[in-house]
């Protein structure tokens, strides 16, 4: 009994969460893909090459080394590959590889979200509190953040609002329940998933105020001292800065690697670019890179989608004339004998 009442609560709230985050007016954009390579200016910076592979989206300055504040993207780049032109931030997140049954590997290609243009590539969210009135503050130059942990296998410790969604069908509705609600799950998906796999990560959104980042790139972020983000829960005393909620998307296109008969004995056979079989070490990096004081000025006039008057925005020939080679050069795609950097499985 009194679990069909935490059930029927459960869902309901699934439900109201789905509404609230289908109504709310949220920046939600394209971001191509940049590059693929093997570099992190956040965790590893200076470092050629970083120890596992990453898609990166958004401004051309992105690079081994991006000292806070002294190297600007919005200077430095000549273009990006988002949709919002003067957002010259770089997101990125690990690759996912799929491991067949006779061991070879091949990269999951991404394909770009319902209702956008591009190619590959990560859909951007920047969201406002669904009260609709109470403000955030943008960030400020050199700031730089890391959601998840690349080196957890279960869901231990894991940071809120990161998951894997299965999609059945390919043509998703992008507002089919609020990101990790419903079926969704921490670790990968254990069956195939006819419409390709939608992963989430989200961002913590209270600021110390001071540090643009900090040793752990986490540590000068926190959540809500009680209640969410979602429902204008206050900022604890110590991180009062109450930011907007930075969310990634990726729609990982899973169907050429659908058929069982290539799937290892083992099962599940989806991997991150940092060896994780399990789905639980997915994470996201993000380098603030907007020009002058663009994201305030959007963030004010509370932009929905990615139309945005308070904003120039590029067609999506623009966006997809903006790239950038690998700095290393190395091979990530068709059929590898081992992950990039020859990563081992853990
Ligand atoms: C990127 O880093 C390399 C050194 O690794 C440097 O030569 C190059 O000028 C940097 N690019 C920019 C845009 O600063
Ligand atoms: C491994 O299996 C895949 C999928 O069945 C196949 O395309 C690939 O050529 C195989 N690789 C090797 C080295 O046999």
């Amino acid at each position: 009994m009194k679990a069909s009442i935490l059930a029927v609560a459960a869902a309901l709230y699934a439900q109201e969460a789905a509404a609230q985050f289908a109504q709310a007016a949220m920046m939600r954009f394209q971001c191509s893909q940049l590059v693929i390579e093997r570099l992190d200016p956040l965790v590893n910076p200076g470092q050629l090459q970083s120890t596992h592979l990453h898609q990166i989206v958004g401004g051309n300055s992105f690079n081994a080394t991006m000292t806070p504040v002294e190297y600007d993207p919005a200077a430095k780049s000549s273009c990006t590959t988002c949709t919002f032109a003067e957002d010259f931030s770089n997101y990125w997140t690990a690759n996912i590889y799929f491991k067949a049954k006779n061991g070879s590997f091949k990269r999951v290609p991404q394909m770009v979200n319902l209702g956008l243009k591009g190619q590959g590539g990560v859909t951007v969210y920047y969201i406002p509190p669904y009260d609709g009135k109470t403000k955030v503050t943008a960030f400020k130059p050199g700031f730089r953040m890391l959601a998840g942990d690349p080196n957890l296998r279960s869901q231990k410790g894991m940071q809120k609002q990161i998951c894997h969604r299965c999609e059945h069908n390919i043509a998703q509705n992008p507002f089919g329940g609020a990101p990790c609600t419903g079926d969704d799950t921490a670790a990968f998906p254990k069956k195939p998933c006819d419409g390709g796999i939608r992963s989430t990560i989200t961002f913590p959104t209270c600021w110390d105020g001071k540090n643009v980042d900090s040793p752990d790139h986490k540590s000068h972020v926190a959540y809500p001292s009680s209640g969410t983000f979602e429902s204008t829960g206050p900022c604890p005393a110590s991180h009062p800065v109450r930011l907007p909620q930075v969310m990634y998307e990726v729609m990982w296109d899973t169907r050429e690697f659908n058929d069982k008969s290539m799937w290892p004995e083992t099962g599940q056979p989806l991997v991150y670019s940092t060896g994780d079989t399990t789905g639980y070490g997915q994470h996201g990096d993000y380098v603030f890179g907007w020009k002058g004081d663009a994201l305030q000025k959007a963030l004010d006039a509370r932009c929905s989608g990615d139309r945005c008057s308070a904003l120039k925005t590029q067609t999506n020939e623009e966006t997809l004339a903006c790239f950038k080679g690998q700095t290393v050069k190395e091979q990530t795609e068709g059929w590898l004998d081992s992950l990039p950097g020859d990563i081992p499985l853990n």
